[in-house]
């Protein structure tokens, strides 16, 4: 089956049972500040659980899209992903347990004819601690049901996860009590955790057998929220009634209401006999896609996770996308940022590394038309959208991948993982993934607190604004003086020797220098310079001041302006490696850092322009 046809079913069986049909909300989340992203079906409902009346009546089905961030590094199972649709049935203070689990159960066997012998259930064992019951009455529906299809039914109460569910489970057992942690849904989780004023309620979990052997990594006992996969949940019928007071009790709320969700895509791959959810239609298209584009195989093991990530983080994003959300460094776009990026990362893994993800938006456009006519009339933004990201992004990549190639014996400290990620945009989560492939090792702790020096420095920075901004001889003007130096160095390197200093003013916020050149430095270059100075910084160099008489330091080389005023015998600063390498080698006045370590932050030309005729003006600051 696709997954167009068992959406169908589901909206048609409950529709049949009065049921009004409802779209789905938007990804991003209306009126509510709380998450990015809608994460479950009853976010976008939550007013109408609490007792607000609902336009359509009391009886609502939908599907709704979500996203869970939480998965986002985790998928590769065959039953993840972050983006899913989740089917949704609703009481708002109608029916009850009685109508819904027999429904569900209906639909499941008779609409889908999935075996009721593959089917699992659960139920809540109660709370004591905040007065609870265990839901009984769930227990007694499922047993008859499950008779009404031929099978005796019996529960047990299988333990906690903090004694690892060791009973296991035994022949005959079918409906299995779980604590809180298991079997109560809200928002926030378990009743402890729940805010003031949320509601939420015992839940009963179905589960398809797939069958496959249990997989005792995930504990000696298999049972039905055992992680191994051979039970898979396809759906949980909430009955919210409760909603958490001041005083941190539960009260029931003015209506019962029934919250049911389940994931269409696990549904139907339940349906198809098939643990597989990438195997079903919609992501189906995309692995065929993208094995066109690789010519590599989904069936080999070695590829099928990153087929698999690509598929899932590239619909994601274009969901993401055609709701309105674009790459960026924050909130929502920054996760659309990241899928892309991680899809374009295993990309390279398949042996693609052409920017060709935007041809995925097509078949999936195709795919989904019925329910999502916009992926098609937003065809040609969403292809723009990722293929600007994945452009960029392959920039990034390549230069920071040729930073990350000159880690020294295989180490990478903190201040150049933090310079990969201030000056070239490489998250410090990406240089730990590439670091294993490059067998370099990075200081993390290191990053970490180079991030906070850096913070500290914009402090700093911030403080002097306030001030006046005006040159004060303190930390920061002495590690931008010395960043100058570099700077000159730099320009000299990539400019020629007809550049020398023609005029310098260093605030604590910036650097302003001026320097002879006929024309205007374009940006390619002055990165170059930046890259020249941070190279220099991460480099841990030496500032060695020795004083020499004017006329050797001008015959060797010493690079200097203004050599009239100085006296007959002169300071000259050499920044200079452990390993010789000179940086730079200056006729100066000082004060200087001791060493380029001491220069906290990224350096960062801001701006170019035209001083004077021959004389170019730069600003500089250290982020
Ligand atoms: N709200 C319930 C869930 O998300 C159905 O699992």
């Amino acid at each position: 089956m696709t997954l167009e046809e068992v959406r169908n079913k589901y909206f048609e069986f409950f529709e049949k049972h009065g049921h009004a049909l409802v779209p789905s909300a938007l990804l991003t989340p209306e009126n509510d500040p709380t998450t990015l992203f809608v994460g479950s079906g009853m976010q976008p409902l939550l007013p109408y659980l609490l007792g607000e009346r609902h336009p359509k009546g009391v009886r609502i089905v939908n599907s709704q899209k979500a996203f869970r961030a939480e998965d986002i590094e985790e998928i590769g199972d065959n039953r993840h992903t972050t983006f899913f649709e989740m089917l949704g049935n609703w009481s708002l203070g109608d029916y009850f347990k009685e109508e819904q689990l027999p429904w569900f159960f209906e639909f499941l066997t008779s609409e889908l004819g999935l075996s009721p012998d593959k089917l699992y259930v659960t139920v809540f064992a109660g709370d004591e601690s905040n007065g609870i019951p265990k839901d009984e009455a769930s227990v007694v529906i499922w047993k008859k049901l499950f008779k009404e299809a031929g099978i005796e039914a019996s529960d047990v109460f299988i333990g906690s996860e903090e004694d690892g569910y060791k009973k296991g489970m035994k022949e005959g057992e079918r409906i299995f009590y779980y604590d809180a942690k298991k079997n109560w849904w809200s928002r926030a989780g378990v009743p402890e955790n729940m805010p003031v004023g949320e509601p939420g309620g015992p839940d009963s979990e179905v589960f398809y057998d797939f069958g496959t052997k249990h997989d005792k990594s995930f504990g000696e006992h298999c049972h039905p929220n055992c992680d191994c996969g051979r039970f898979v949940e396809i759906g949980n019928s909430v009955f919210m009634e409760y909603i958490k007071k001041e005083d941190g009790s539960f009260e029931k709320l003015a209506q019962k209401n029934v919250d049911f969700g389940g994931g269409l895509i696990r549904i139907t791959a339940a349906a198809n006999e098939d643990s597989d959810v990438f195997n079903v239609d919609v992501l189906n298209v995309i692995i065929e896609h993208i094995s066109k584009l690789s010519g590599k195989s989904y069936l080999d093991a070695e590829n099928k996770k990153s087929f698999r990530v690509i598929a899932d983080h590239i619909r994601a994003a274009i969901f993401m996308i055609v709701d309105g959300v674009v790459p960026s460094n924050t909130d929502a776009g920054y996760f659309v940022r990241r899928l892309i990026r991680r899809a374009v990362r295993h990309m390279d893994k398949l042996g693609v590394d052409k920017e060709t993800l935007h041809t995925v938006v097509a078949p999936v456009a195709d795919v989904y038309k019925a329910q999502y006519p916009e992926l098609l009339n937003k065809k040609t933004d969403i292809e723009r959208e990722i293929s600007l990201e994945e452009e960029k992004f392959r920039e990034t990549l390549k230069k920071g991948l040729k930073q990350l190639e000159k880690a020294k014996d295989g180490k990478l400290s903190g201040k150049e993982a933090f310079v990969l990620f201030s000056t070239y945009g490489f998250p410090l989560e990406l240089t730990l993934e590439l670091a294993p492939e490059l067998n370099i090792e990075v200081d993390v702790e290191g990053f970490k607190s180079e991030m906070v020096s850096h913070q500290e420095l914009s402090r700093v920075g911030a403080e002097h604004k306030f001030k006046g901004g005006l040159s004060d001889g303190g930390e920061v003007t002495t590690m931008l003086h010395s960043a100058t130096h570099l700077m000159l160095a730099g320009l000299r390197k990539y400019l020629g020797d007809g550049v020398h200093q023609a005029g310098s003013n260093i605030t604590s916020e910036r650097t302003r220098f001026d320097f002879t050149h006929p024309e205007k430095v374009d940006r390619e270059t002055l990165d170059k310079v930046e890259g020249y100075v941070n190279d220099a910084i991460v480099d841990h160099a030496k500032m060695e001041l020795i004083e020499m008489p004017k006329e050797e330091a001008k015959n060797s080389g010493v690079e200097g302006s203004f050599w009239e005023k100085y006296p007959d015998t002169v300071q000259v600063y050499t920044i200079v490696a452990d390993d010789g390498t000179v940086w730079s080698r200056e006729l100066c006045g000082g004060p200087h850092v001791k060493n380029t370590a001491d220069i906290k932050g990224t350096f960062k030309i801001t701006k170019e322009e035209s001083s004077s005729a021959g004389v170019r003006r730069v600003k500089a600051v250290l982020q």
